[in-house]
């Protein structure tokens, strides 16, 4: 979804079907040579869509040729077989006049693909789909995709950045990671620089609960089975989705008008509760310094499964390792979580590189949130990881990491540290406008560090260059920060 472009792609669409309607396109996928007359129709050429949509750090996320609108996933999930079972439908209008089209789906069998309602033939390259519809799609115009498909889902291996997707538990599955994990339990163009809205519907044999993003829809349960529905209308990067099936503790409530939907493992500890049950008082913390919360719904997921030892932020409900709660209560990885609803999940990455954006931010917010509630101030939490910082973080530039360093220390604390560099330089009114303005401006897109650097500059009035150069690029430790 490119919000800022959809007036011009329905121009583009209208235009494109008064040139159809001139030239009579047949449905063999090349069209006849235009008509020798003043009449400005052009030949059309159908083309296969690119099975990624080149990221430099992951040339096969993604694909090329159409932006996906909106996501309905009907699955169902049997824990007793491994076995899932579902129809995706995939609401989306082609970028270029397409012969076939990719998503990424890894393992699972397809069953049957149907595009506009009508049959269309499908092959397996690897975790490529490839969709040729009965017809060339027409660059502008809306498509309709339904892919039916089954099997034992399978996480995706991942030896530097750990596996990502569907996980099989002993009472359910958890489908979980970054920077994929979509595609290993729907057929989805697997990166966040195409984002959309989702529906899910989830059955689950009675008595177990099914958890994803946004809004919760009820349940229905027939024959042994239940439904579980789940809505998410903003935007969303397809890793930030989740499915958790299994037993919890549910906390419901509403905030601000918002549903609150809290789930927590029932193997988990009480301080998990207790902390997750903060998630509202920190959003409201934090919407005092990045302005209105982005989502319609508030929650978290606390899971006991221990190939999960992280964090993270899926939209609207971000999933917590029981883990991070064993110690006691802890709202830090909380604040995290839900910075990152902001940074991340509202302004989302265009490629991966520019990772900074989600974790500096993040990193931040949690030298704000202990502030806020009488830790370390930032300008400590900066002087200590200054101070103490590893040489890795000062030869890592966190502002292009590579794929091994995406989710090193340099990305989330001298990111972090690169944020209270340019609050120091710019002072607090601008910083703080910067990072408002920053959220506002990008509230449901897709951004890049280029264009922070630019509205930093707008907003402050400073050249910035040399201070994001030395933090962000840099493979040496930067001097201390001044004021500009
Ligand atoms: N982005 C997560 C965070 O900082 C961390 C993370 C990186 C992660 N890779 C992951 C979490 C894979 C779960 C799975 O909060
Ligand atoms: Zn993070």
């Amino acid at each position: 979804m490119r919000v800022t472009r959809h007036r011009l792609r329905m121009g583009a669409a209208l235009l494109v079907t008064g040139a159809l309607a001139l030239s009579g396109c047949d449905s063999t996928g090349t069209e006849a040579e235009p008509a020798p007359s003043a009449s400005p129709t052009p030949s059309r050429t159908f083309t296969a869509g690119a099975a990624g949509v080149g990221d430099a750090y992951f040339p096969s996320y993604g694909n090329g040729g159409y932006d996906v609108d909106r996501y309905t996933v009907k699955v169902r999930y049997d824990p007793k077989k491994d076995q899932l079972t579902g129809t995706t439908t995939v609401q989306a209008s082609a970028t270029a006049d397409l012969s076939t089209f990719n998503l990424d789906l890894a393992g699972l069998t397809v069953t049957a693909v149907t595009v506009d309602g009508a049959p269309a033939t499908h092959r397996r390259e690897r975790n490529e789909l490839v969709i040729k519809p009965a017809s060339g799609l027409i660059n502008g115009n809306g498509f309709v995709a339904e892919i039916a498909y089954t099997g034992v889902p399978k996480p995706l291996k991942n030896e530097t950045l750990g596996d990502g997707g569907f996980l099989h538990t002993p009472d359910g599955a958890i489908a979980l990671g970054q920077p994929e994990s979509a595609s290993t339990w729907f057929p989805v163009n697997d990166h966040p620089s195409d984002k959309a809205t989702y529906d899910f519907e989830i059955t689950v044999p009675d008595g177990l609960t099914a958890v994803s993003n946004g809004v919760p829809g009820g349940k229905a349960s027939k024959d042994g089975w239940t439904t579980w529905k789940w809505s998410e209308k903003s935007p969303m990067a397809s890793y930030l989705s989740t499915l958790v099936i299994g037993e919890f503790r549910i906390t419901t409530a509403t905030h601000r008008g918002k549903p609150v939907y809290n789930a927590v493992a029932t193997a988990a500890n009480g301080s998990a509760d207790s902390s997750i049950a903060e998630t509202t008082k920190v959003a409201d913390y934090l919407e005092t310094v990045f302005g209105p919360y982005p989502f319609d719904a508030y929650g978290g997921v606390v899971v006991t499964d221990s190939r999960i030892s992280y964090a993270l932020e899926t939209q609207s409900r971000p999933v917590y390792a029981a883990s991070f709660f064993r110690q006691g209560e802890n709202t830090e990885v909380v604040a995290h979580e839900l910075a990152h609803q902001w940074f991340g999940d509202s302004v989302s990455l265009a490629k991966w590189e520019d990772i900074w954006l989600n974790e500096g931010f993040a990193t931040y917010a949690e030298w704000l949130w202990a502030e806020h509630t009488r830790k370390d101030t930032a300008e400590e939490a900066f002087d200590t990881q200054y101070a103490r910082a590893s040489a890795q973080v000062w030869k890592t530039p966190p502002g292009k990491p590579g794929v091994p360093g995406l989710f090193s220390e340099s990305v989330y604390q001298r990111g972090g540290m690169t944020l209270h560099a340019l609050r120091v330089a710019v002072g607090d009114e601008a910083f703080f406008e910067i990072v408002k303005t920053w959220a506002a401006e990008k509230r449901n897109g897709t951004a890049t560090t280029a264009e922070f650097v630019a509205l930093a500059e707008r907003i402050s009035g400073k050249q910035l260059d040399a201070l994001f150069d030395a933090w962000l690029y840099g493979t040496k430790k930067p001097a201390l920060p001044k004021r500009l």
